[in-house]
């Protein structure tokens, strides 16, 4: 267990290169499950890729980290079941079930854990699997997927813009007989890298104008080399920290395009934004002013992993705020840590209402989940005076070295380790 101390006050100012996709290489990972060797650039080193290599090795893949690439191997043999302890750690251990049926025939895993973000049913993953052709059973917390013969395309229809449900499907499809036509799929950026990975492995995904994916099945996939796409959550996430501090930041090797939504919020802001093909610069005002209403949608919307650091920095801004989160019933766990800090937040339901603060003061605070940690170290880094942070093990699992990151840019944090 370790925790920050941070001095608040520091303008953060200066340039940073932003790291591969948490949300991007999860599923990639998982797709490898059923791919020839590959060789996968940009993974970057976080909790959660830890947890997912564990899983490939055992699924009877291999999985080995060379700097910044994960070597995957197809292997041969393994378990089709995924160990409690693994499958408790993170959440995203679901998107390995389609692959998991389609390489061994089933699956047997405990329900996922990860962040507590109220419920999050499986229901829609679960409903595609068995359109397709698994056996579904579950019992005490324990879910059993079997489909001996393999699986079989089909039409699916998503009622919501799942994003793990998509990639479940899209994976478990690449090698089921037939063709699969998903309508109602999620849009986001990693969707996508995850359909060129697997494009680049030999699977036949087409993507039509209007959303509709179509997939026709492939007796096997080969291997191939592939860079994650850049992490566009760290990225605004490090936007709105130079935001909160008045300060000026350079992001680079980001995909300015994907990070539209969050750009538009913070220009409202009144910082000037400008971008290039693969980075942007931002310099706030001394004080931010408020952003009107925020509403988080599926891409390409505002993203609900940013609402949380977004209204960190609504919290100094001059003037009311609305968040309306549409995506997760109960996002909102950071808001008690941000009041610790002097913040003015009203939550009622699915919004919360935030009135600048003239100033933030340092406080005792804990990370409450991976996104809403981030958003307590913004806080802390805005206000006057010293904050402790805990439960640092949620920000492990999405940012490779905030704490190395925020101080080069000039902030005055230190994690001690205990
Ligand atoms: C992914 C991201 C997460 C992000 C979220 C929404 C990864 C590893 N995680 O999570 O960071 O916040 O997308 O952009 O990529 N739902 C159902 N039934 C299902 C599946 C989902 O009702 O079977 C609901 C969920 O409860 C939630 C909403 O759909 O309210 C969105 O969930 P989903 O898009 O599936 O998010 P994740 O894939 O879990």
């Amino acid at each position: 267990m370790s925790h920050y101390i941070i001095r608040g006050g520091n303008r953060l100012v200066g340039a940073l290169g932003i790291h591969g996709a948490k949300n991007a290489a999860l599923p990639v990972l998982a797709a490898a499950a059923i791919c020839g060797d590959s060789v996968i650039h940009n993974c970057p080193r976080l909790t959660d890729i830890g947890v997912a290599m564990k899983i490939l090795r055992h699924l009877g893949c291999g999985a080995r980290r060379e700097g910044d690439t994960i070597v995957t191997t197809r292997g041969t043999g393994g378990d089709c079941r995924i160990p409690d302890g693994l499958m408790g750690a993170m959440r995203s251990s679901i998107v390995f079930l389609g692959g998991m049926v389609a390489r061994h025939g089933c699956a047997e895993l405990a329900l996922p854990g990860g962040c507590e973000l109220g419920a999050r049913p499986i229901d829609l993953h679960l409903a595609a699997l068995s359109r397709m052709g698994a056996r579904i059973t579950e019992t005490g917390g324990r879910l059993v997927c079997s489909a001996p013969e393999g699986l079989r395309g089909a039409r699916i229809d998503l009622s919501f813009p799942s994003v793990g449900a998509t990639e479940n499907t899209i994976i478990a499809a690449a090698t089921a007989r037939g063709e699969t036509i998903l309508t109602g799929a999620a849009r986001e950026p990693e969707i996508l890298d995850l359909i060129d990975f697997l494009q680049g492995c030999g699977a036949k995904i087409l993507l039509e104008l209007d959303g509709t994916i179509r997939i026709n099945g492939v007796e096997q996939l080969h291997g191939t080399e592939h860079r994650v796409i850049p992490d566009r959550i760290a990225a605004g996430t490090y936007l709105c920290a130079a935001a909160i501090t008045g300060g000026e930041l350079l992001v680079k090797r980001v995909v300015p395009g994907h990070l539209a939504s969050s750009l538009a919020v913070l220009s409202q802001a009144g910082c000037q934004v400008t971008a290039g093909s693969d980075w942007v610069r931002l310099a706030a005002p001394q004080r931010l002013s408020a952003f009107g209403t925020v509403k988080t949608m599926p891409y390409p919307g505002f993203p609900t992993d940013m609402q949380s650091v977004m209204m960190a920095a609504a919290t100094v801004a001059d003037g009311t705020t609305v968040f309306v989160e549409n995506i997760f019933e109960s996002r909102y766990r950071h808001v008690p840590e941000l009041k610790k800090l002097g913040a003015r937040i009203i939550t009622e339901g699915r919004a919360a209402v935030v009135t600048g603060a003239e100033r933030l003061t340092g406080a005792g605070l804990a990370c409450t989940d991976l996104r809403g940690g981030a958003a307590v170290v913004l806080g802390a880094l805005a206000a006057e005076g010293e904050s402790t942070v805990t439960g640092l093990e949620h920000i492990d699992r999405g940012y490779d070295d905030l704490e190395g990151n925020l101080a080069r840019l000039g902030a005055d944090i230190i994690r001690i380790k205990e």
